[in-house]
């Protein structure tokens, strides 16, 4: 039976082990190695021929069984015609924009993307001439009257993992399709779990894989899914510069995904009755998680998503910076830590860098993960913590 037809909890148990499995261990071993070797001249000429493309074996930096197997379930769970896997989010969402921003060209990127896609621009792409000019996240179709000649390409992140806004997916979509411009998401929140952007016309698809999709903050990998039109020109880019996927890290990928639909849906459950249960509290002046109706883009979330991550953001009324402090420092379920995506649960403040849309919140804003911990306790722990936030 094809991936197509397997339902997505079999796809994710059945990834990259072989049908029938006798004798030996339920799952592929660690795959670590640099040089392959061959038996003929002919056939090592055969494979540095083919040495880009999925599945062709010929030195350990262009990949090997494991990952290749790793690239071809991420492509069936995304429904693009390939994948390629990079060292982690940040170099799959680089070397992407890095295939398409040439040198005099304009590049269009959302104002609310992650810090390091905008440091990418600002500081890599800016000094090879590019322009880069961000635009408001939920400008939707209005996006057309910024594309010129020049543009090549259009990045946005569904939703903004610091500020959650979702933007319309298929407006933008078909406005970078009209142009013949490829559309980028980063689509890292909601794992092909809850949204599949290449069926909504998008053209490629970035995502880091130290989150959700291994799920356990032991491993750090990024991911391209695209449609053939881009996927051998973007792997191109990866292979020449090099960037390399340890086995351990694929192992451990893998893994992660055979639990990944059973975490996506005990974290949205526990994630939305965290976030309605804040919403009560008269400390919390806005709920911004995609879910819910305050959040800007909901009804697109609606439309395009089946469920929501465990990463949402709250405004507090207006109090001091050391409130603020003295709240997240009381917190004892919630570590202080960047990313999120893993079984543990996390609080940030949040300062939004913003420069062609403003940020009008007088209140601060805190990021939280909700990971795997009983909500309860969660609650509990937040109730204890909130009258910190009391004028
Ligand atoms: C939305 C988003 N994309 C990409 C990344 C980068 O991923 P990585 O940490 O794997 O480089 C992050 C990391 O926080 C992120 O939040």
């Amino acid at each position: 039976m094809s991936s197509q037809h397997k339902s997505v909890q079999d796809q994710l148990v059945h990834a990259g082990r072989p049908a029938k499995i006798d004798g030996r261990h339920v799952n592929l071993p660690i795959e670590l190695g640099s040089t392959i070797v061959f038996d003929s001249l002919a056939k090592f000429e055969a494979a540095r021929d083919a040495r880009y493309q999925t599945g062709t074996m010929y030195y350990g930096r262009y990949g090997n069984e494991a990952s290749f197997q790793l690239e071809c379930a991420l492509a069936d769970l995304d429904h693009a015609d390939g994948v390629t896997l990079t060292s982690s989010g940040v170099a799959a969402i680089s070397l992407t924009l890095l295939t398409f921003a040439l040198p005099g060209t304009h590049l269009l990127v959302a104002d609310n993307v992650y810090a390091n896609t905008r440091a990418f621009c600002d500081k890599v792409l800016s000094r090879q001439n590019v322009t880069i000019e961000y635009f408001d996240p939920m400008i939707g179709s209005g996006l057309s009257d910024l594309i010129t000649h020049e543009t090549c390409a259009i990045m946005v992140e569904a939703p903004g993992s610091g500020t959650l806004e979702v933007p319309d997916i298929p407006a933008i979509a078909q406005v970078a399709r009209t142009a013949g411009v490829p559309s980028v998401i980063d689509s890292t929140w909601a794992t092909p779990i809850f949204c599949q952007p290449l069926t909504l016309d998008v053209d490629v698809v970035v995502a880091s894989c130290s989150k959700y999709l291994s799920g356990h903050s032991d491993c750090m990998l990024g991911m391209i899914a695209s449609t053939q039109a881009y996927h051998d020109q973007i792997r191109g880019t990866v292979m020449a510069v090099g960037d390399k996927t340890g086995g351990q890290e694929i192992f451990l990928l893998l893994r992660g995904l055979r639990t990944l639909k059973v975490r996506m849906e005990a974290i949205d459950k526990a994630g939305r009755g965290i976030a309605a249960w804040l919403d009560a509290q008269p400390q919390v002046k806005r709920l911004l998680h995609p879910a819910f109706d305050s959040c800007p883009g909901h009804a697109h979330w609606k439309r395009d998503f089946t469920g929501a991550a465990g990463l949402f953001g709250v405004v507090f009324q207006p109090c001091s910076d050391d409130q603020i402090r003295a709240f997240v420092d009381a917190l004892h379920h919630f570590g202080i830590g960047v990313s999120w995506g893993g079984y543990e649960s996390l609080v940030l403040p949040v300062t939004p860098t913003r420069t062609s849309t403003r940020w009008d919140e007088d209140g601060q804003l805190v990021r939280f993960n909700i990971g795997l911990d009983d909500p309860d306790t969660l609650k509990a722990d937040l109730a204890a913590a909130l009258p910190l936030l009391n004028s």
